[in-house]
């Protein structure tokens, strides 16, 4: 494993790799992704190896301008092009028909492809640089949690040919991943964009908000019940009496992090805003994978806006979700 820089020189060393069919993992601006080129199988097929990801859940094809579109769907209609205007770059995935070139791996075997344009400059500029769009999952094994710095992408992955060192994300949680189709929209997973946010844009389409997928019928093959978890049992509750005299870290959502039961306390948002929550939300569970501290304790916080994609990550997290 290689660390590379943000300046041009390393992104033309990272993006040769890719041409090359190699894994490059870089910054975007929800989480560091696994990249590859989307249409080079064997180099995807390593994708899904080095994760340990199970075949059956498809991966995010990323480009970086919206000429790119055509090569990976035959669906750019109308509603595609003003989200496109109004979401990319940004975190927003679109779930299309997809074309005949894109290859089984990278879709699962679905008959659609996730498609974004991240916005993130190191990202942009990589694909830009590879001449081709690149297929990435989050930069974590399967089933665990997702990075939001590049030290978080070597801790678990080590077969990566090289990382880029792009610090921090800001946006701190994945894409939101919608199904476009001229008459709805349905939000597949929640994320920054909102279905509020949608609406706004295009009011005479349905947005199905996102609901909880039942355990048989997967809208989204990613969205398993357990996911995103970190190496110790999580529980999300604010009646902190139920872990008196047990040693765990606390994920506040806002405050001073003055409190006397927890170890330790990691507050999200001190003065308790939404985004800024989502962005620490990884960071936190990390530093508590790290800390002495035998278990974890998440604050619930209201499901309005991207607080319904906190929650949605916490609760496929959570060792047990303890109601009031
Ligand atoms: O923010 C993000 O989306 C990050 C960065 C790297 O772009 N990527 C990411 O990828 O979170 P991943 O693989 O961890 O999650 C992709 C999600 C999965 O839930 C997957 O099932 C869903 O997208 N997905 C991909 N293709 C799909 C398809 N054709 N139909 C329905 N869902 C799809
Ligand atoms: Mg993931």
């Amino acid at each position: 494993m290689a660390y590379l820089g943000t300046d041009i020189e390393s992104l033309k060393v990272a993006a040769e790799a890719i041409k090359a069919g190699k894994l490059v993992s870089f910054p975007t601006e929800t989480v560091y992704g696994l990249g590859a080129d989307a249409f080079n199988a064997g180099a995807v097929a390593r994708i899904f190896q080095e994760k340990e990801r199970p075949s059956f859940d498809p991966l995010i094809v990323h480009i970086s301008h919206i000429d790119q579109l055509s090569r990976l769907t035959r669906s750019i209609t109308p509603v595609v092009l003003r989200l496109a205007e109004a979401f990319w770059p940004g975190p927003l995935t679109l779930v299309l028909p997809k074309q005949p070139e894109v290859h089984d791996i990278v879709t699962s075997g679905l008959d659609t492809v996730a498609i974004r344009m991240p916005n993130h400059p190191v990202a942009l500029q990589l694909i830009t640089l590879s001449g081709t769009a690149i297929a990435a999952p989050s930069a974590n094994k399967f089933g665990q949690l997702s990075p939001t710095h590049h030290k978080h992408v070597t801790k678990q992955l080590k077969g990566v040919e090289y990382v880029i060192e792009g610090g921090s994300t800001t946006v701190g949680i994945e894409s939101s991943v919608v199904s476009v189709d001229e008459m709805k929209i349905q939000i597949l997973r929640p994320g920054a964009v909102t279905a509020a946010d949608i609406k706004k844009v295009i009011p005479e389409v349905e947005v199905v908000d996102f609901t909880k997928p039942v355990d048989n019928h997967l809208p989204s093959p990613g969205l398993l019940n357990s996911h995103y978890s970190p190496k110790k049992p999580l529980y999300i509750s604010n009646s902190l009496d139920l872990f008196a005299g047990k040693k765990y870290g606390y994920i506040a959502f806002s405050g001073d992090g003055e409190m006397s039961g927890p170890a330790k306390v990691f507050v999200l948002s001190a003065k308790g805003d939404f985004a800024e929550a989502a962005t620490n939300l990884f960071r936190a569970l990390h530093y508590f994978e790290e800390e002495e501290v035998d278990f974890i304790v998440a604050e619930p916080i209201a499901e309005q806006g991207i607080g319904v994609a906190i929650m949605d990550r916490l609760k496929k997290a959570a060792f047990q979700y303890l109601k009031d």
